[in-house]
């Protein structure tokens, strides 16, 4: 069997003692994780056709007269404001400008209005000329997990765990284009026929991704990840059900003792939220190395080095791949490597790293199971050119890799974690894996949702026992593991 790296104290080779001072007493823990409750359970799936009402009552009362009345208004406005001026003041008085011309034009042409109406309309408005339009409320809302819209007609979002069309809509596909236009031009770029596809990030960090027509053939589409101020702790995952006490504390180890961790999941299965949490257990003396595509990662340790990858300018010049920023870390002197999301080539360079005394590197990757991590993998790598034989790619996969974390959300919006697996080593040209930690579903309730429960797998000592070992860890490993053991063994009447 092809033997793992046994190296676990960073650049050095291991010494049987510990190599680093006590850790700091900010270092977090899970001591005081509740005992395991049961999720709450979440409210019913909704029914494909329902649409949910997410407008204030003042927008609910919005009539035809309404609309033809701010359209009039609008149009004058347009006509009265210069905005290339307006673009260079600060948000408070763009809005007071437009309070007074706004004024000045329902004046003019003798507009009956209440106070309230009037500032109902000017809060529109001033949505439409300054923000983001009907999208402003869905925004300033923290528990929406993406919007998407899907021309001006239909706008879904997902929330707790659920997707749900929305009564929100635009004026009409000029009016999306032009909220979609002010959303890329922050990052200095451009929609339009000739450059259809663009990312973009708000400036709260949401994730924006804009496909105009031709190639979105019913209208623009717009698809935004809300970036989340309070990111999920793992104390909430284990709150959620996401996954139980004595697997978070797996997972509070893994972070703890430099374990090389891929996180493994589909879309929006929670992949980022979960390497978000596995660093809060990174010591606070190690220099950190973060690479994404668009920052979401909020690392609490005060030696981090945040990297964003950049795409190509309107010429198509000066794009810096993630790929670029793996190597160009290894110039750094990291000592843990974080990548957001694996997806091509920087695979070679993150295993490498890996595999070189940078460890506790942990990555992301888009795969269903813990054996389509590997595979995927492996199919980065051959496809970024290495013509190197299977069998060496292997080899390099499971002397770098320690553990797959697999995250999911499951068919009625809830998300789990539903395996913790090890990467053992080979036999003959297989990658040999074993499981943790595993979810099992065992039904469904009356509303919709999936029951199941997170059991160990009867594995005490798994491989990185040693890891735990090395680092003071391993009394508590083999507790977590054989508590969940022992429970499990309850349940079944053992
Ligand atoms: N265990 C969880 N319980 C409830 N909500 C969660 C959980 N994990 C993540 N979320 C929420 O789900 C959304 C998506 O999470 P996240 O960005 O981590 O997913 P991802 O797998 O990285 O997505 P992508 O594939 O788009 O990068 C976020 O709003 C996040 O707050
Ligand atoms: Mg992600």
């Amino acid at each position: 069997m092809f033997g793992k790296r046994t190296s676990f104290g960073g650049n050095t080779p291991a010494a049987p003692q510990p190599a680093r001072p006590a850790p700091a007493p900010a270092t977090p823990s899970l001591d005081r994780i509740e005992a395991y409750r049961p999720p709450a359970a979440e409210p019913a799936r909704s029914r494909p056709d329902e649409v949910l009402d997410l407008r204030s009552p003042s927008e609910a009362r919005r009539d035809k007269d309404y609309f033809q009345t701010k359209s009039a208004i609008f149009n004058a406005l347009i006509d009265s404001i210069d905005l290339s001026q307006l673009a260079t003041m600060d948000q408070q008085s763009a809005r007071e400008e437009i309070r007074d011309i706004v004024a000045e034009i329902i004046a003019l042409k003798s507009i009956a209005m209440s106070i309230s109406e009037q500032e109902d309309l000017l809060e529109d408005i001033c949505n439409d000329v300054l923000g983001y339009g009907p999208l402003e409320p869905l925004l300033a809302r923290d528990d929406i997990a993406d919007i998407m819209v899907n021309g001006s007609q239909k706008c879904y979002i997902e929330v707790g765990g659920k997707v749900k069309l929305t009564n929100v809509r635009f004026r009409d596909d000029a009016h999306l284009m032009n909220v979609c236009q002010r959303i890329v031009s922050q990052v200095g770029r451009r929609v339009d026929e000739s450059s259809p596809i663009c990312d973009a990030r708000l400036p709260d960090g949401s994730r924006v991704n804009v496909i105009a027509p031709p190639l979105s053939i019913d209208g623009v589409t717009l698809t935004i990840r809300k970036f989340k101020k309070d990111k999920l702790t793992l104390q909430q995952l284990v709150k959620y059900g996401s996954i139980s006490p004595e697997g978070a504390e797996v997972l509070r180890i893994l972070g703890r003792v430099r374990a090389n961790v891929l996180i493994s999941g589909g879309t929006g299965s929670g992949k980022t939220t979960l390497l978000n949490c596995l660093t809060a257990f990174i010591e606070r003396d190690e220099r950190v190395i973060t690479c994404e595509d668009s920052a979401e990662l909020q690392l609490q340790q005060p030696h981090v080095v945040r990297l964003e990858t950049r795409p190509p300018n309107l010429e198509g010049e000066g794009e810096i791949t993630m790929r670029d920023l793996v190597r160009n870390c290894l110039r750094m002197r990291p000592e843990r490597i974080i990548v957001g999301e694996v997806r091509g080539p920087e695979a070679f360079d993150l295993l490498q790293a890996m595999n070189t005394g940078h460890d506790g590197s942990m990555g992301t990757l888009h795969a269903n199971s813990p054996r389509e991590a590997l595979s995927r993998l492996e199919s980065m790598i051959t496809m970024g050119g290495y013509s190197l034989p299977s069998r060496t790619i292997r080899e390099m996969i499971v002397s770098s890799i320690d553990v797959i974390v697999q995250a999911a959300r499951l068919r009625d919006g809830s998300r789990r974690i539903t395996h913790i697996s090890e990467v053992l080593g080979m036999e003959g040209d297989v990658i040999v894996t074993q499981d943790i930690f595993l979810y099992d579903v065992l039904g469904e309730d009356g509303g919709g949702n999936l029951i199941g429960r997170h059991r160990s797998t009867g594995i005490t000592k798994p491989q990185f026992v040693e890891r735990a070992r090395y680092f003071n860890e391993e009394a508590n490993l083999v507790e977590a593991l054989e508590k969940s053991n022992t429970e499990q063994r309850e349940l079944l009447g053992g």
